[in-house]
Order: C-alpha cells, then structure tokens, then sequence
C-alpha cells in the first residue's frame, strides 16, 4: 500500500494531512509514505523530519500522484491535479461534496474511491475521526480571540482607583460545536455569556459552561433524531427575531455560529435589527461561508456598517494551522486505520462499516 500526501493551495489553506509524528504511525501499519518537496515547511515541519520517520521526499505532487494508490488530503485539489489521478486511487480529505460537484462528478467518472470525512456520521465510534467538531471547536475559540483583538475595549470586569469597567457581554447564535467552545472561551476571559439556540438540549450544555440561556419562548424543540436543528417555522422566526432584537442593543460581541448540515445558513440578523446594535459592537459571522448568519458579513473582510465590526473569514483555521494540522491529521490516521485491512496490506471498503458508507461516495450522494 502506497501513501501520499499532496501541498494544499497554500494562499487558502494551511493546514496539511501529515505530521512526522503521525507517519511513524501509517509506517507501523506496514505502508509506504510519498510526500512531495517543502511538503510542511510553512508549518516548521522540515523534509528531513519525515525521512527521518521513513517517509520518501518526491520532487513534486505529480511524482507524488503518480506513485501513491491512496492520497491523504485536506481540500480537493484542482481540476488540472485531478486529471492525473489515476483509475482505482483513493482520496481521503473534507471534500465539500455539496459545493464541488462538478470535480466530484469527474473523479466518479474516472473511477476514484472518494471518502469524505465531512460526511461522517456523529456516532460514538467514529467520535475520534470527526473531523468537524476537531475543527469547529478551534474556530469557536479563535472567533473569540479574534473577536476580542477588534473590540476597543477591556473583556473582563475591573475595578480601579479610576473607576469600574463593566465587563463585556457576549450573545452567541447556535451553540452547537464552535458555539460551546465560544461560550468556554469568552468565560474564561471574564465576559458576560449569553447564548441561544433552537434545541432546547443545549440550554443545559451552556448553562454548564456558566452561559445564560435565552430560548424562544412558546415554541417546540427543533431537533433532529440525528440531534442536528430542524428548519425554523415562520411564527419561530418572528420570536426570535423579537428575543434578539432586544438583546442584541445590550451586546459588545456576538458569535454567530448556527447552520443546518448541507443547508443556506439561517439569516438570523437583518438589516434592520442592525439599525439598533450600538457603534462599537462586534459581529463575528462563522456561517460566513454558508451565506451569513448576519446581514452585512463578506467573506475575509471587516465591514465597518455606522461604526459595527462585521468579521468573517472562510477559513479561520487558517489562523492556527499547526493546531488545526495536529488534530485534524489524528482524525484522518484514526479514520485509515478504520479503513485498512492489516491482514490483506489494502483498503477494506466495507460499505456494512457505517462510518466507511457514510463517507463513501458513490453516485448516490451527489
Ligand atoms: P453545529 O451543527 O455543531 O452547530 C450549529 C448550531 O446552530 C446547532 O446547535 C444548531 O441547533 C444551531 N442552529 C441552527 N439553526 C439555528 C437558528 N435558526 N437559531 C439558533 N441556532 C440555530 O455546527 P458547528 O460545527 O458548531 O459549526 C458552526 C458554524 O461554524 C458552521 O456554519 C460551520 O461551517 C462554521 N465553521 C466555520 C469555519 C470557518 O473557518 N469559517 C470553521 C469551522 C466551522
């Protein structure tokens, strides 16, 4: 079995599938490990980290491509990169089926076993795989500090001879992964917590955290069995736009983080309640990608609308790769080991294995 990694388009994406320390790992399993040249120096890890682990330094990811049956990556590469896989080689990285169906088209047609980690089920057995909650729970912490470096005042209550600061006060919009990391983050830092989401399960989870919950009062819990939210009734909507209107005048900082999985993000802030949110607040907009909890935000940009800071950036991993890299590397081996038949040295794609057939994709998912 033939292993390769492959550089990601640096200029968007800074994180990478392979750390020295995990290729003793995939080694121990008895493959081979292609890297092309340079392949983690932006990160500090040099060539000679990896040879000295017993991985092999190729030229360039064409080598790279050409010698390897499996290829480990973050991102799809580009068209012209895919054009040279070759028939039967398997690609294994968070591949956004939903918005790159014109590339996934190509590699079904050209016969490539394509495992998309953002697919995998959120069941027990595959926590130690999920590539999401490694990564959402890093953005919710760094939309806190990024948050916090904009905002031009202090985070934490303090009493001085001079006078008091109050402390900040933080609303964060869906408390799901990179929510409840916000929530731990922005406490820990000393500001004041509120949060809020449509599945009333979370109201104990930011509770516990030292948040205070604000639910949408006369509505039904929209959970899924899957514990993923339900679309927002009209009736929902209005109420929480009335709950949201009146706290967000209050705010120094909001954290948007709500999403449906492969859906438009909810527009929760509009145009008008912005009219009432006081200069000097900051929206930070994780759902920037998935079109924007806030009206306003643009991705990879700061809007200044009458004095508010509207941030959000379409991949704030790129703001701590290294962390990023250890975990989500960890995620990938643990899902290969998942994968790979011992006995046989090759892929055992089991489509019985939930986590294999969820992340599989076949022409059925797309
Ligand atoms: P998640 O699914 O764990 O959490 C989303 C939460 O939003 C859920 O708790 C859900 O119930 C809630 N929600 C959905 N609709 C809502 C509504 N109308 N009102 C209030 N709450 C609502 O998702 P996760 O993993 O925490 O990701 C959150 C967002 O952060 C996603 O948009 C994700 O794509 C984004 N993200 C962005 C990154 C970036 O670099 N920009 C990196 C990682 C995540």
């Amino acid at each position: 079995m033939k292993i390769g990694s492959i550089s990601e388009e640096l200029t968007s994406e800074k994180r990478i599938s392979l750390t020295p320390e995990l290729s003793k790992k995939y080694l121990e399993l008895g493959v081979e490990i292609f890297i092309n040249k340079n392949y983690g120096i932006h990160l500090g890890f040099h060539d000679n980290d990896y040879k000295a682990e017993g991985v092999q330094i190729l030229e360039d990811a064409k080598e790279v491509i050409n010698n390897s049956n499996s290829l480990i990556l973050v991102n799809l590469p580009e068209i012209n990169c895919i054009e040279k896989f070759r028939e039967n080689t398997s690609l294994i990285g968070i591949f956004n089926p939903h918005g790159n169906k014109k590339k996934i088209d190509l590699l079904l047609k050209k016969k490539i076993n394509i495992f998309s980690l953002d697919l995998l089920p959120r069941i027990a057995k595959a926590q130690s795989m999920d590539v999401l909650s490694s990564q959402a729970n890093l953005a919710g912490y760094k939309a806190v500090i990024e948050s916090f470096n904009e905002f031009e005042k202090v985070v934490p209550m303090m009493m001085t001879a001079a006078g008091t600061i109050p402390a900040a006060k933080v609303l964060v919009i869906g408390a799901g992964v990179a929510g409840l990391q916000a929530i731990a983050t922005a406490k820990r830092l000393g500001a004041i917590v509120l949060a809020t989401d449509v599945r009333q399960d979370s109201k104990e989870q930011v509770e516990s955290l030292g948040g205070k919950f604000l639910s949408v009062e006369g509505t039904e819990d929209l959970e899924t069995k899957e514990g993923y939210a339900k679309e927002t009734s009209e009736d929902f909507k209005l109420k929480q736009k009335k709950l949201l209107s009146d706290t967000l005048k209050k705010m120094d900082i909001v954290i948007c983080t709500a999403l449906m999985p492969g859906k438009k993000a909810p527009r929760i802030i509009n145009e008008e309640m912005f009219k009432d949110i006081q200069a000097g607040t900051i929206v930070f907009d994780l759902a920037v990608e998935q079109g924007g909890n806030s009206a306003y935000s643009e991705m990879d940009k700061i809007v200044n609308k009458n004095g508010v800071k509207i941030i959000g950036y379409k991949n704030i991993l790129n703001k701590l790769p290294l962390s990023a890299t250890n975990l989500y590397s960890k995620n990938l081996y643990n899902f290969f080991f998942n994968l790979y038949d011992k006995e046989k040295k090759n892929l055992n794609i089991n489509l019985k294995d939930e986590i294999i057939n969820k992340t599989f994709i076949q022409n059925k998912n797309t």
